[in-house]
C-alpha cells in the first residue's frame, strides 16, 4: 500500500515535471453539440495603448488591463485579445515588432504579463495575444543582420531583389499604406519588400529556417499561458516568387496610386500550409487561431476552416464592418451566406482599424438604441462575438480635425483623404471625471466628446445603459441552451425592415430574436415557423417594444425583442 503512495506520488511528480512553464491547457471537454470553449466565450479586443494607464504616463499598460478584470468578468467576457504588446519602435503602433519574446517597457513587464494571465485565469477569462507573422520591425534582429551584406545567413529571411536595370522598383506592387511595396536599401543596393510601412519589412516564409524560428515564438507565449493568437495580416504572408506585375484595375487608391488587383502578393495558396503548421502546434495547447481574414465573399471563410477543418478556428468575418448602414434584407442575406460558408461564424462589427459601428451605424437621433439593436444581433447569432473595447458603453469615434494632430502615420500620409484610425482607438472612458478616468497624465489620444454620458460608472447606475444591456444580453448566452448551441432559423424572410431570427436548440425550445433595423415603428408578423407561442412565451429582452401579443409585434425604431419559446419551430 504504502509502495503505491509512493509510486502515485512519484508519477505526479513526473507529469508536473513534463508539463512545460504556464502549463499546456488541459484538453477541455466539449458539449453535446461537440462545442469548444471559444464556441461559447465571448471574446474581447483591447488595444492596450487605450484601455487603462496604470502609470500616469498617458498611455495604457498590463496592469491596467489587470485593474480592470473584475469588470470584464463582470461584463460576461471569456477572452481578452490584446494587440501587440511587445517591444516595437511603435511606426505602426505595435504591428511593428522588434522581439516577439517580450513585453514593451511601455506596457510593463514579463512578470507584469505572467501576473495578469494568473489573475485572469481566477476571473475564467483566457488571454489571447496578437500575433504579426508577415513582417517584422526593420529594428529587428533579424532584419538588422539581413541587411547588413548579400552574404548574411538571414539574408534570406526577408524579401530581397534588384531593382529594374534602369534603377527603377522590381515591379508595380502597391503597400495598401500608400506608395510602393519596395524600399531600396543603399548598404547593398537592393530593394527589400513590404506590403505596409517601410518599416515593416515582409518575411520570407518560404525559408524553413523563418517558420521554424515563427513558431517557436508562438510556443514561448502557449508555455506562459496563452490560450491562442489573433493572426494578423495572414493573406499577405507570400509573394510570386517570378513577382508578376499587378494587373491594373481603374482609378487611384487614396494615396494617389493606381488601384491593382493583388493576385501575386496577397492569397497565395501557401497561406493554408502555414495556418495548418500553426493549428498543429495550437492543437497541442488547446488553443484557438483567430484570423484577420478579409474577404469580398463571405463563403472565401470555407478556406480558412481548412478542408479538413485542420486551419483556423476563428477566421473571422469582418464583412459586417463594411457595412455603411443598416438594412435587414442585407444582413439577412448576409448571415445566410455566413451559415452556409459550413463553419463557426466569428462576429466582429468594429475594431481598432475601423470606424467604431457607434458612429457608423449611428443616425443621430436614435445611436444609443442602435448600439442596443447591434448588440442584440451579434451576441445571439449562432457564433462567437469579439467585441471592440467601449463598444459596451457606445464609444464614439473622434476624428483628428487637423494633420498635425494625426498620430497613425496612415493618416499623416493620405491626409485629407485618409484620416488614419486614431478616430477608433481613443481612451476608454470608464467616469465622466478628469481623461474619461483613463489616466492621470495626459492622454496619448484625445478622449471622445461623449464621455460625459457614455462612461462605464455612469452606464453601470443606469439599468437601461448600453452597457447593461450588454451585460444581459451576454448572460443570456450562456443562461438559453438555445442561444448556447441552438441552430440558426430565419424568420419573416422578406421583411424590408425588420431582421428576425430563432435559435433552437436541439430539444425544441427556441428563442426568438426581432430587430428593427428601421427609423420607424414597424408591426411585424413573426411567420409560421412559430408554434402557437403565447402562453408558453417569456419576454427576455423587450427595447422599444409597443406591444407584443401572439406572433404580432409592434417594434419602435431600432426596437429590440427576445422571447424564449417553449415549443418547437415548425
Ligand atoms: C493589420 C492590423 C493593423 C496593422 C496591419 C499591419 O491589418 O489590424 O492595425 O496596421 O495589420 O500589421
Amino acid at each position: 500500500m504504502k509502495n503505491a503512495w509512493v509510486l502515485a506520488g512519484i508519477l505526479v511528480i513526473a507529469m508536473c515535471a513534463l508539463t512545460p512553464k504556464g502549463g499546456a491547457q488541459q484538453k477541455e471537454k466539449k458539449d453535446a453539440a461537440g462545442h469548444e470553449w471559444f464556441n461559447h466565450a465571448v471574446f474581447y479586443e483591447i488595444y492596450p495603448r487605450s484601455f487603462a494607464d496604470s502609470n500616469g504616463d498617458g498611455v495604457g499598460d498590463l496592469r491596467g488591463i489587470t485593474s480592470k478584470l473584475d469588470y470584464l468578468q463582470h461584463l460576461g467576457v471569456g477572452a481578452i485579445w490584446i494587440t501587440p504588446c511587445f517591444p516595437s519602435p511603435q511606426v505602426d503602433f505595435g504591428y511593428d515588432v522588434s522581439d516577439y519574446e517580450a513585453i514593451d517597457p511601455m506596457y510593463g513587464t514579463l512578470a507584469d504579463f505572467d501576473e495578469l494571465v494568473t489573475k485572469a485565469k481566477a476571473h475564467n477569462i483566457k488571454i489571447i495575444l496578437d500575433f504579426v507573422p508577415n513582417h517584422t520591425s526593420d529594428q529587428h534582429k533579424w532584419f538588422l543582420e539581413s541587411k547588413s551584406s548579400k552574404t548574411n545567413p538571414k539574408r534570406d529571411w526577408y524579401f530581397w531583389r534588384d531593382g529594374k536595370p534602369n534603377g527603377q522598383p522590381p515591379n508595380n506592387w502597391t503597400s495598401t499604406f500608400g506608395g510602393s511595396t519596395w524600399t531600396l536599401d543603399p548598404t547593398t543596393g537592393q530593394y527589400y519588400y513590404h506590403y505596409f510601412y517601410a518599416q515593416q519589412p515582409d518575411l520570407n516564409w518560404r525559408n524553413p529556417e523563418v517558420r521554424k524560428a515563427m513558431l517557436d515564438c508562438m510556443r514561448f507565449w502557449y508555455k506562459r499561458g496563452v490560450a491562442g493568437f489573433r493572426l494578423d495580416a495572414v493573406d499577405t504572408l507570400f509573394e510570386d516568387p517570378d513577382l508578376k506585375d499587378n494587373p491594373l484595375l481603374p482609378g487611384l487608391d487614396k494615396f494617389g496610386f493606381p488601384n491593382e488587383h493583388e493576385i501575386y502578393n496577397k492569397k497565395l495558396p501557401e497561406v493554408h500550409d502555414v495556418m495548418r503548421d500553426m493549428r498543429k502546434l495550437a492543437d497541442e495547447y488547446n488553443a484557438v487561431l483567430i484570423g484577420e481574414t478579409w474577404t469580398a465573399n463571405v463563403s472565401e471563410l470555407r478556406d480558412y476552416y481548412g478542408e479538413k477543418n485542420d486551419e483556423l478556428q476563428m477566421p473571422m468575418d469582418l464583412m459586417l464592418t463594411q457595412f455603411p448602414k443598416l438594412s435587414a434584407p442585407l444582413f439577412r442575406e448576409h448571415i445566410t451566406a455566413l451559415e452556409d460558408a459550413g463553419g463557426w461564424p466569428v462576429f466582429v462589427i468594429s475594431n481598432h482599424d475601423i470606424v467604431r459601428s457607434y458612429t457608423r451605424w449611428g443616425d443621430g437621433k436614435n445611436n444609443d438604441q442602435i448600439a442596443k439593436m447591434a448588440a442584440t444581433m451579434y451576441m445571439l447569432l449562432r457564433g462567437t462575438p469579439i467585441m471592440y473595447y467601449g463598444e459596451e458603453i457606445g464609444m464614439e469615434n473622434n476624428d483628428p480635425k487637423r494633420r498635425e494632430d494625426v498620430q497613425d502615420p496612415q493618416g499623416r500620409r493620405g491626409w485629407p483623404k485618409e484620416i488614419g484610425r486614431d478616430g477608433e482607438r481613443t481612451p476608454m472612458q470608464w467616469s465622466d471625471g478628469p481623461n474619461a478616468g483613463f489616466t492621470t497624465g495626459k492622454p496619448w489620444l484625445p478622449v471622445a466628446p461623449n464621455f460625459k454620458t457614455h462612461n462605464v460608472a455612469t452606464e453601470g447606475a443606469d439599468p437601461n445603459s448600453i452597457l447593461n444591456l450588454y451585460r444581459k444580453i451576454i448572460a443570456l448566452r450562456s443562461s438559453e441552451p438555445a442561444l448556447r448551441e441552438g441552430k440558426y432559423i430565419e424568420l419573416n424572410g422578406g421583411d424590408q425592415n425588420v431582421l428576425a431570427f430563432a435559435r433552437q436548440d436541439v430539444g425544441g425550445n427556441s428563442v426568438i430574436v426581432a430587430l428593427n433595423m428601421s427609423a420607424s415603428a414597424q408591426s411585424v408578423k413573426l411567420d409560421g415557423k412559430v408554434a402557437a407561442p403565447s402562453a408558453r412565451t417569456t419576454i427576455l429582452v423587450a427595447v422599444g417594444v409597443k406591444a407584443s401579443e401572439d406572433r404580432n409585434l409592434t417594434l419602435q425604431p431600432y426596437g429590440v425583442y427576445v422571447a424564449k419559446v417553449d415549443s418547437r419551430l415548425r
